[in-house]
């Protein structure tokens, strides 16, 4: 098919458009991606003007049979989608339909523009776009729930500025990234909700104007209602927007899961191991296994925030209406859904096939430094005011420190020295499993308090995997 030869345009012209700049504002290359639901707009426009009496049953049936035909030739055939030299995925239908029933064809752009039509296809497609990203969010946080459940009583240093500051369970860790991805689940419905309204009937901007029932059309498409306004209709890509950036904080979220990983996995941390299926070696020192997963992850984030700039520099300076602008929204949402969708999967194998290295995490956790706060509380239960216990504590720790000793195994007389209020019972205060066990607190690192998480964890889960 030589679509060029049947411009949707041209009337009005001498002659025909530089090759250079036909090509240059072709978007068929990229928006083919939209085929399927072109298609699904264009049976459900056709069966709406049929309805306005625009349209007599028998052509309505020829371009409903002439669609699914087109359908099936382009699931069969990509070469001949690919290799179509239309402007874009409407051009490629609308000729597709000529060349298979002749002028009918032509009937179905009937008191509908090119605007309105994007605007449709572009939410059904972020729609179906941020029901796939909760698949994969949710996965990776099954993943999470899973190694946390396996490794549940494992205590690991707990840091703040990467300093070792107090133990906590390494399933509170793990917790922790899957309480940043559960609110991302709720940034992708809040997309989907913005991209719940149907433009079609706005038709080039100020509404089509034939009896068209909007809200039949909209229900039939799987939209909620159709968009309040028509102007508004194929002017706004609020909806890739909001997509976008609930992709954004996706990403974000997997990068620093990343960085983590990376840390951890390096031998002066040494507290998981990639698994083989995740890792590559390199190719000229033979020990290597790279945590090429997570780093790759970590580096793919800029797609997803990338394309939340753009987009935005590409709407902020546009007079209302359609400007031919709005065709750059697509090429990097597309990525940077396809990016963030795959970063989603490979981590969700990357956390299920890690080693986690317990007795490491046990050894670091058993770090002294980590109980000062442990022996400054046991002294506020004696009475003193923190901030004077947090002093005696600072000169006990840098005593021992210049000492060159643990300042947990000074004897009991030793600290009677910096307060009386030491007795016989801090030893028992100053430990890991003591340190842990005393944050209770709800949504604390306490053991309970933890295997409590996992469950609730799971509960959420599966509450909304009822609910997808
Ligand atoms: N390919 C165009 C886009 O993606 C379709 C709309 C064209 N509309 C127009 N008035 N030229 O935005």
């Amino acid at each position: 098919m030589s679509a060029s030869g049947s411009k949707l345009w041209g009337g009005r012209f001498d002659r025909p458009p530089d090759e250079v700049f036909y090509e240059f504002q072709r978007s068929f290359p990229f928006d083919q991606r939209l085929l399927l639901y072109e298609l699904r707009v264009n049976r459900a426009w056709s069966r709406a003007i049929r309805k306005a009496g625009l349209l007599s049953e028998a052509e309505a049936d020829l371009i409903l049979t002439a669609l699914d035909q087109i359908q099936a030739r382009a699931q069969k055939d990509r070469g001949w989608v690919q290799g179509s030299d239309a402007e874009d995925v409407h051009h490629f239908v609308e000729s597709a339909l000529v060349e298979l029933i002749g002028p009918t064809g032509w009937k179905v752009h009937t008191g509908r523009s090119r605007n309105d039509l994007v605007a449709t296809d572009f939410r059904l497609f972020v729609r179906d776009a941020v029901a796939a990203t909760r698949g994969a969010v949710m996965q990776l946080i099954a993943a999470l729930i899973e190694q946390a459940d396996h490794h549940s009583g494992v205590p690991m240093p707990g840091m703040t500025h990467l300093q070792h500051a107090q133990p906590i369970l390494f399933a509170h860790f793990l917790l922790a990234h899957a309480e940043g991805f559960f609110r991302d689940l709720d940034r992708l419905e809040a997309a989907r909700d913005a991209a719940a309204e149907c433009p079609l009937g706005a038709a080039a901007l100020a509404g089509t104007a034939f009896g068209i029932d909007r809200a039949a059309l909209a229900h039939e498409l799987g939209f909620e209602r159709p968009t309040a306004n028509s102007l508004d209709s194929i002017s706004a890509r609020d909806f890739a927007l909001d997509y976008l950036y609930a992709l954004s904080v996706i990403a974000t979220h997997l990068s620093r899961l990343a960085e983590d990983m990376v840390l951890f996995a390096s031998s002066e941390f040494a507290f998981v191991t990639p698994g083989d299926e995740h890792s590559t070696g390199s190719s000229i020192m033979p020990q290597k296994k790279n945590p090429d997963a997570w780093e790759l992850i970590r580096g793919k984030t800029a797609s997803a925030s990338s394309a939340l700039f753009g987009l935005l520099t590409t709407l902020k300076g546009l007079p209302t209406g359609y400007q031919r602008d709005l065709q750059e929204d697509k090429e990097p949402l597309f990525a940077a859904h396809d990016q963030t969708l795959a970063a989603l999967t490979v981590a969700a194998g990357a956390i299920a096939s890690m080693q986690v290295n317990e007795p490491r995490l046990r050894e670091a956790a058993a770090d002294p430094a980590l109980l000062a706060t442990e022996a400054a509380d046991f002294l506020v239960r004696r009475g003193l005011p923190f901030r004077q216990a947090h002093e005696v504590v600072g000169k006990i720790v840098r005593e021992a420190e210049r000492a060159g000793q643990s300042w947990t195994s000074l004897p009991l007389e030793k600290l009677r020295t910096f307060s009386p209020l030491f007795d016989e019972s801090v030893q028992r205060a100053l430990s890991a499993d003591a340190a842990l066990a005393a944050r209770s607190v709800e949504g604390g690192t306490a053991p309970a308090r933890v295997r409590e998480a996992i469950a609730r964890c799971r509960e959420r889960l599966a509450d909304l995997e009822v609910d997808a």
